[in-house]
């Protein structure tokens, strides 16, 4: 065997595991209750329409869709992309898309594109996981920008010093990127106010801001928010927002289709990135899901998930309310869309050690330190709540609380008792 080691470059030596898939292997027993992965609940998969809609490709245009196809994605597809999207107000012509293998292949390729070794991203603390995977592996760094107590989007007073810091520091920031619809994992959903306050900061900085929206059009509660590529389109229009969006959370995350929104010269730097990673998005894929798409069932299909998750969100909320310890120092997101809500536990948990209690006991979470890039923050973790039924959910929150309450218990009898002293 070659000594590996010894031979891979820089960039796969800033490689990191994802946590989450390293702990999914753990929690996959079956009689384990997991609140850990992002799956979708697969009773909204349109599994017979799908099917119908295969059955069509295969009668229709069977060579085409066995064939390499352009890097830029089918063009039926786009014709039916820009439907969509128009329908919630967002213009676009074929030359501002990009048909990717669903929004990770975008968020690789933004980073491959714009970053040099050392070169800074400003993110959230805590941020989707798979995204600090992909800056890392360009050895990029991320300048981590908490959020504001409200939950309503960046700290602003923290973005402005900490973005200044950095300049001073002689750090070269090259984009923001952000989830502002039902962030991943706490659930955040940015205001107007700020969507346009970040806007406003990426004008006068001149940087590009990559807005990542898989969950958007998962609200399942209150009124819409305008993404932040739509607030740049209806206002100044610089095309300074990359806009990625997938199918996987509102149709089926196997198909492995997504799609980029921006500028056209953007867009053309990203499908010559494209061509040296797939050639082209899988054919067909696209052929099927435009096939889907113009039956139109896909909004009625979205209103249904929605409702599916209002309700198993609800319940898990309900189940936390009624079976966790209530304390001032234990709290959770409630979220109005996606997948995940977030819980901030007392200080003195770290929910690292406390998994393997967890999964002792037959439930699992994602530790809250997997979301972190810098100096993690070890009280908190992520739950899931579209893929468990509500049975699962019930019992899950009960099994949970459970080992929350002994680890309060634990350290309140004192250090004999204590299992995680303060601080760690
Ligand atoms: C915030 C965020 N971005 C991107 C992705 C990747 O999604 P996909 O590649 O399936 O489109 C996920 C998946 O969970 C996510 O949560």
């Amino acid at each position: 065997m070659p000594n590996f080691e010894a031979i891979y470059s820089k960039n796969a030596n800033n490689m990191r595991k994802s946590v989450i898939r390293e702990l999914l292997k753990l929690t996959q027993q079956p009689e384990i209750i997991s609140f850990a992965g992002g799956l979708p609940a697969p009773e909204t998969f349109p599994v017979e329409d799908l099917r119908q809609a295969a059955d069509r490709v295969f009668t229709k245009n069977p060579t085409k869709a066995l064939q390499y196809g352009t890097t830029e994605g089918d063009a039926d597809l786009k014709a039916e992309l820009i439907k969509f999207e128009e329908r919630q107000g967002v213009r676009l012509g074929p030359e501002n898309l990009l048909v990717v293998s669903a929004s990770q292949q975008a968020l690789d390729m933004i980073p491959k594109l714009l970053l040099d070794p050392g070169d800074y991203v400003i993110a959230g603390r805590p941020t989707y996981v798979g995204a600090i995977q992909a800056i890392q592996s360009y050895q990029g760094r991320i300048l981590g920008i908490p959020f504001s107590p409200e939950n309503d989007g960046f700290d602003l007073v923290e973005l402005d010093k900490r973005f200044e810091r950095a300049k001073r520091d002689g750090k070269k920031v090259k984009y923001i990127y952000v989830i502002p619809d039902f962030q991943n994992p706490s659930g955040i959903c940015w205001s107007l106010e700020k969507r346009k306050a970040l806007l406003a900061f990426a004008y006068k900085h001149d940087l590009l801001v990559v807005e990542d929206s898989p969950y958007r059009e998962v609200r399942f509660l209150g009124e819409h928010v305008p993404s932040i590529y739509q607030l740049d389109q209806h206002g100044e229009n610089r095309g300074c927002v990359v806009n990625l969006k997938t199918f996987s959370k509102i149709l089926v995350p196997g198909a492995r289709v997504g799609w980029v929104m921006a500028h056209p010269d953007f867009i053309a730097k990203l499908v010559i990135a494209k061509q040296a990673m797939d050639l082209c998005t899988n054919v067909f894929a696209q052929m099927w899901l435009t096939e889907y798409l113009k039956t139109g069932k896909i909004h009625e299909l979205i209103g249904k998930t929605c409702d599916n998750y209002r309700v198993k969100r609800n319940h898990m909320v309900e189940m936390l309310e009624k079976h966790m310890p209530k304390r001032f120092d234990l709290t959770w997101t409630k979220p109005e869309g996606g997948l995940f809500l977030w819980i901030s536990l007392p200080k003195y948990i770290d929910t690292d050690a406390m998994i393997h209690k967890a999964v002792a006991e037959k439930v699992a979470y994602v530790v809250g330190s997997a979301f972190y890039f810098d100096e993690p923050e070890h009280n908190c973790m992520r739950l899931n709540f579209s893929y468990a039924s509500k049975e699962q959910i019930e019992e899950g929150i009960k099994r949970l609380a459970k080992v929350v309450s002994e680890e309060i218990a634990a350290h309140e009898a004192g250090p004999r008792g204590q299992t995680h002293p303060e601080g760690m």
